[in-house]
């Protein structure tokens, strides 16, 4: 069975390809490469021993797309292709609004051209927006998103939903992601941002590698048990098996279904700097800073669903995430090579 990867190249992406590989699916990517590299493909074929089917386009481009379904007979779309960031998102809205549902409306007409009938979206536990209670179960509201990054998941969930009425026999699967962290077990695979990171465990791992020098802890006053920001963070292979579950499901089932993958755990920000630095022996200097505009609280999972629906739950722990980013890190210390 074929599964056409969409941002494959990528973190999340590259570990799903490795995952779905290692079970017998066959995988294509495509990658535009803007925030990832060539590289990351040749090691998921090292890892796997298999080849990928590789096309370094854009998916806004249907020409470009309708290639790669009449090359292939594609049974499931995983759209992880998308702009992601956060800050950069409330600079650029048009950008990100431009790209992130240009891709998906151009995927879902060729997919209906090709008669492609199964779709799994990279969505985000950021629809939930600031959530009136934790743990987060997939029935609570959703829209209320601070950022443009943010609206364009919640967007796509929306034209995903209108979709399926509209078209019974579609199955959607929407994936709202917490916080994806840890690397392939291998070291070869890992997340490799441009530029400074501003997420959490990027930024910890360029600390601990002596690149920058501290880490700012945005806000020490929440009202969280040590008053730093709590998130539900989770390993990306554990991200990645989630998929092939989603998978699985959308054989089964048409309409549409929604999951969240995390663990159910809350960790602060303080947890996961002492966690690091005892998973791996390598000091993360931090300073108390300001709040960071936009941040909650308290971010974690119902992971209950999933469960119970997908048969699926993370099996790692903190330590082991910590210890997998720093395992890859250290042995990619300038990341993926460029080409
Ligand atoms: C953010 C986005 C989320 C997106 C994810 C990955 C929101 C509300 N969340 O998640 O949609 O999917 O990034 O791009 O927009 N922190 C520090 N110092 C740092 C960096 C982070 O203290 O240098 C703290 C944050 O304040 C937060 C926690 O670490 O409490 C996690 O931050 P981060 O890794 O950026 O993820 P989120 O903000 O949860």
């Amino acid at each position: 069975m074929k599964v056409l990867l969409t941002g494959g190249a990528g973190f999340i992406g590259s570990h799903t390809a490795v995952e779905l590989m290692e079970k017998g699916y066959e995988v294509v990517i495509a990658d535009n490469f803007a925030n990832s590299k060539p590289e990351a493909v040749r090691r998921i074929e090292r890892i796997t021993g298999k080849k990928v089917a590789l096309y370094p386009i854009d998916v806004a481009d249907a020409d470009k797309l309708e290639q790669i379904f009449r090359e292939h007979t594609i049974d499931t779309v995983i759209h992880f292709a998308g702009l992601k960031a956060v800050g950069e998102s409330v600079r650029y809205p048009v950008m990100y609004y431009r790209n992130n549902l240009d891709t998906t409306l151009t995927l879902l007409e060729t997919m209906a051209k090709y008669g492609c009938r199964k779709f799994v979206f990279s969505s985000s536990a950021t629809v939930y927006g600031d959530p009136a209670t934790v743990p987060i179960t997939e029935d609570m509201p959703t829209g209320d998103c601070s950022n443009p990054y943010g609206k364009t998941k919640y967007m796509i969930e929306q034209i995903l939903k209108d979709a399926a009425f509209a078209d019974p026999s579609l199955s959607i699967v929407l994936l709202r992601y917490f916080n994806p962290i840890g690397a392939h077990s291998s070291g070869l695979l890992f997340e490799d941002p441009n530029g400074i990171p501003s997420n959490l465990m990027p930024y910890i791992v360029k600390v601990a590698a002596g690149k920058l020098d501290h880490l700012n802890v945005f806000g020490n006053d929440y009202p969280t048990p040590d008053g730093t920001g709590v998130r539900d963070y989770i390993h990306v292979t554990d991200l990645a098996k989630g998929h092939v579950a989603a998978i699985s499901y959308a054989d089964q089932n048409s309409g549409v279904g929604i999951f969240n993958l995390g663990t159910g755990k809350g960790y602060s920000v303080l947890d996961v700097v002492n966690t690091f630095i005892r998973a791996t022996g390598v000091n993360v200097p931090y300073v108390i800073a300001p709040r960071r505009p936009g941040d909650i609280a308290e971010c974690y999972a119902s992971p209950d669903k999933a469960l119970k629906v997908l048969g699926w739950r993370a099996e790692h722990s903190l330590e082991d995430m910590c210890r997998d980013s720093w395992n890859a890190v250290a042995a990619n210390p300038d990341g993926y090579p460029e080409d």
